[in-house]
C-alpha cells in the first residue's frame, strides 16, 4: 500500500487522523459502519459499531453516498448487494474472511446436487456467489429464527459454519440439518480447558459464548448465554453480574470494557483474534476516503440472486 500525504495539503500533518478521517468523511458524505471486532480507535469514530446484522441493516437505512465497511469482505458485498446505487469501500482488501474461504459456489453447487429439494442457508459470512445460489440467508443473531421460518419437512443444507449449524440443529433436534465442514480460524483457538479454568478463578463470572466457538459442543454446558456479538454486548449491559468470561473475539472486549465501567471482562482466549479484521486502521480508513478506494462491487446477476436470500432473512428478523 502506497505512503500517503496529508489530503489538507498541509506541509505537516499536525492534525490527528481521527479529525481528518472525520472532516474527509463529511466531504464525502460518507458513514462509516463498524464491526465489534474492530480497533478501538476504528470502533471509537464509527457511525455504526455493531453484529454482521446490525451492520447490513444500518448500511440499508443510511442516506449517504458513500458507506465504508470496517469489517471483513463479505460485509462489504452484502453492503454493496444491498445498496447497489452507493459507493461501498474496505479500506484493505486483504480482511477476508476464513469462513467465507470454507465454500465456493461450485462446491455449493456440487453438495445442492446430492440433495435435490434441500433450502440452503447460508451465513452471512459466505461470499456473494455462494449467497448468489442460497434460499436464505443467517447471521449468528437469527439463525434459529431463520432455520424455524423453513417448513418442517425440508432437509436443510446449512453453510459453512459447523459450529454455528450444530448449534442450530441441537435447538431443533427433529430437523434434518447437514452441515458443511467449515470454521472460523480465530473461534476454533478458543478451547474447553482455559474455559474451565477461568470458571474455577471466577465462579461468579457470567459466562457469554458467541455460536462460532470451536469449543461450542464441549464448553455448553457451561455458558449462560450463546448470542451474537450485539447480544453479547447487551447482555453485559444488562445482568445484574460483575463479571464476565467472553468466548469469542478479542476485539469486542474493548466495547464492553467502555460501555460498562465497574465490570470485568476475561477473554476466553487472548489468541482469539482475528488477524484481518485487524487489518483495518485508521490510517486506511483515510487513505479509503481520500483516494475512495477499495470499492466493492458485485456483478449484477450474482447481486439480484444474493440480495433474495439476504432479503427473506431480514423479512424474518
Ligand atoms: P456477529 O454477527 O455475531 O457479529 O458475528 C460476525 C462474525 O463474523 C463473527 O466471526
Amino acid at each position: 500500500m502506497k505512503e500517503k500525504g496529508n489530503f489538507l495539503g498541509n506541509a505537516i500533518t499536525e492534525i490527528p487522523l481521527k479529525e481528518q478521517v472525520l472532516e474527509l468523511k463529511k466531504k464525502r458524505n460518507a458513514v462509516i459502519v463498524a464491526h465489534n471486532y474492530q480497533l478501538p480507535e476504528i470502533q471509537d469514530m464509527a457511525d455504526y459499531l455493531g453484529d454482521s446484522l446490525g451492520m447490513a441493516r444500518y448500511a440499508q437505512k443510511s442516506d449517504a453516498d458513500v458507506i465504508v465497511i470496517c469489517g471483513v469482505h463479505f460485509m462489504a458485498e452484502s453492503a454493496a448487494i444491498l445498496n447497489p446505487e452507493k459507493t461501498v469501500l474496505i479500506p484493505d482488501l486483504e480482511a477476508g474472511c476464513s469462513l467465507a474461504e470454507c465454500i465456493t459456489a461450485d462446491q455449493l453447487q456440487a453438495w445442492k446436487n446430492g440433495h435435490p429439494g434441500a433450502v440452503v442457508v447460508a451465513y452471512v459470512n459466505t461470499t456473494a456467489a455462494v449467497k448468489a445460489l442460497s434460499d436464505i440467508c443467517c447471521t449468528s443473531s437469527n439463525a434459529l429464527k431463520v432455520v424455524q421460518s423453513i417448513p418442517a419437512d425440508k432437509e436443510i443444507l446449512f453453510i459453512p459454519d459447523m459450529y454455528l449449524g450444530s448449534w442450530v440443529r441441537m435447538q431443533e433436534p427433529k430437523r434434518k440439518i447437514h452441515l458443511w465442514n467449515g470454521s472460523c480460524h480465530t473461534h476454533v483457538r478458543i478451547r474447553p480447558e482455559p474455559i474451565a479454568e477461568l470458571k474455577k478463578r471466577h465462579p461468579k463470572a457470567e459466562f457469554l459464548m458467541h455460536p462460532e466457538c470451536g469449543c461450542l459442543t464441549a464448553s455448553m454446558g457451561l455458558a449462560d448465554h450463546i448470542l451474537s456479538t450485539d447480544g453479547i454486548v447487551r447482555r453485559a449491559h444488562e445482568s445484574q453480574a460483575k463479571e464476565f468470561i467472553i468466548a469469542t473475539e478479542v476485539g469486542i472486549l474493548h466495547r464492553l470494557e467502555k460501555e460498562n465501567p465497574g465490570k470485568k471482562f476475561y477473554p476466553a482466549a487472548e489468541e482469539a483474534s482475528c488477524e484481518f479484521m485487524k487489518k483495518i486502521t485508521l490510517e486506511k480508513v483515510l487513505w479509503s476516503l481520500e483516494d475512495m478506494q477499495y470499492k466493492v462491487t458485485v456483478p449484477k446477476e450474482t447481486a439480484i440472486a444474493a440480495r433474495k436470500a439476504l432479503d427473506r432473512m431480514m423479512e424474518v428478523s
